[in-house]
């Protein structure tokens, strides 16, 4: 019994003492404030990120790494207020004294022992990633919309007429020119698929939304994939059972997911080795992102589709939700557009990581009456 006891004491001595060489260790620059937004610790790789010394930094404050209008600060008072962690996208720290602004991912959780305290993460961005970001979610979808609603409008009535004409001569046509005929009536269809989809990419209209379960999605989406074009490709499931439900429309979250899984699919055919799916869930109540006007906005829905494979090639991946943007021979780069779409109509975000072997594509969506 008393073994126990001492074993159980000895751990909690030795997690304070390895505390400082975990800090050290985390690879991500890392701050931790007090209440008055004092800087009390700085782990090495912020020591880095920051160029100067956690002593310099303590001493020059959090004003060092971000203007006193910078939206860090709010994402404080809310983690503060909220005791949630609270995460924010794309914002611009450093300063002059601490190496120039560069961009970053912020991720603040509250210290639940210490009144007031946060830990402040912070995960560096690329230029590219924030280009990517910005035109994924503000206007790639908006940029063909007006051009892509005309062209179909424009595009569709004189194509039914060529593909009527075609079926119409066909039958009095020789063999040969009936092949013909049958190729305008082909190549009539594919176009007509393919104004179609510009055509959702453009649509602005607003679509009755419904509170729906999303794996009711899912699961469609899956067996449309395993009776066709992920035929023979292994996919798992991790749902979290307890999801709430989202508000949305099921035709365009099923067209969205089906988009991420054809991808994936693709992306595991093309490796020419065997390779596994896998659409996961989960209820991630701390994740915030702050909307443009500056409002934060609860995105605790949370739906991966992950595959292993090659990854989205490094000069790829900056523009892959961008329309007419893609990596393969005959693809048309309009799949990941949409997503995009789909997603931001539904006040969601959508982002592409790689996890060691896995290429991540995850959709954050707001619950229904959250
Ligand atoms: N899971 C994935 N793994 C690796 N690369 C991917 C993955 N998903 C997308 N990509 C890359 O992103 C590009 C854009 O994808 P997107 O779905 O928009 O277009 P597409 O698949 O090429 O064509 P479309 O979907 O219109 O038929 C792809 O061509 C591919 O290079
Ligand atoms: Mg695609």
């Amino acid at each position: 019994m008393s073994r126990v006891k001492d074993n159980a004491h000895k751990e909690l001595l030795d997690m304070t003492a390895l505390a400082p060489a975990i800090l050290a260790a985390m690879p991500g620059p890392l701050v931790v404030i007090d209440a008055d937004n004092d800087i009390l610790h700085a782990n090495a790789a912020a020591e880095n990120f920051f160029q100067a010394s956690a002593k310099a930094l303590a001493r020059m404050g959090l004003a060092a790494i971000a203007p006193p209008d910078s939206p860090l600060y709010r994402a404080l008072e809310v983690a503060r207020t909220s005791s949630a962690s609270v995460n924010e996208y794309d914002l611009e720290v450093g300063t002059p004294r601490t190496g120039g602004a560069r961009l970053v991912d912020v991720r603040v959780a509250a210290l639940p022992d210490v009144p007031g305290a946060l830990v402040v993460q912070f995960s560096p961005r690329s230029l590219a990633e924030k280009i990517d970001r910005q035109l994924s979610h503000a206007s790639a979808a908006r940029t063909v919309a007006g051009l892509a609603a005309m062209l179909a409008h424009e595009i569709k009535n004189p194509l039914s007429g060529i593909r009527g004409a075609a079926q119409l001569i066909a039958p009095q046509l020789n063999e040969g020119d009936e092949e013909l005929a049958r190729l305008i009536m082909d190549e009539a269809d594919r176009i007509r698929a393919l104004v179609e989809e510009m055509e959702a990419l453009g649509e602005e209209r607003p679509r009755p939304y419904a509170p729906l379960n999303i794996h009711t999605v899912l699961d469609h989406v899956k067996k449309l994939a395993e009776a066709g074009f992920a035929a023979g490709i292994p996919i798992r499931e991790a749902y979290d059972p307890s999801l709430p439900e989202v508000l949305g429309d099921r035709d365009r979250l099923v067209q969205c997911f089906m988009n991420l899984m054809k991808n994936a699919a693709e992306a595991i055919i093309e490796s020419d080795r065997p390779g596994v799916m896998e659409i996961s869930t989960a209820y991630r109540p701390g994740v915030r992102v702050a909307q443009p006007g500056g409002e934060l906005l609860a995105l605790p829905l949370e739906v991966c589709v992950r595959n292993t494979g090659p990854a989205v090639p490094d000069d790829l991946l900056p523009l892959i939700f961008e329309p007419f943007v893609s990596g393969k021979p005959s693809g048309r780069g309009l799949g990941l557009a949409l997503v995009a779409k789909v997603v931001r109509d539904h006040g969601g975000v959508v982002e592409c990581d790689r996890e060691g072997e896995w290429t991540v594509f995850r959709v954050r969506l707001p619950v229904h009456g959250g």
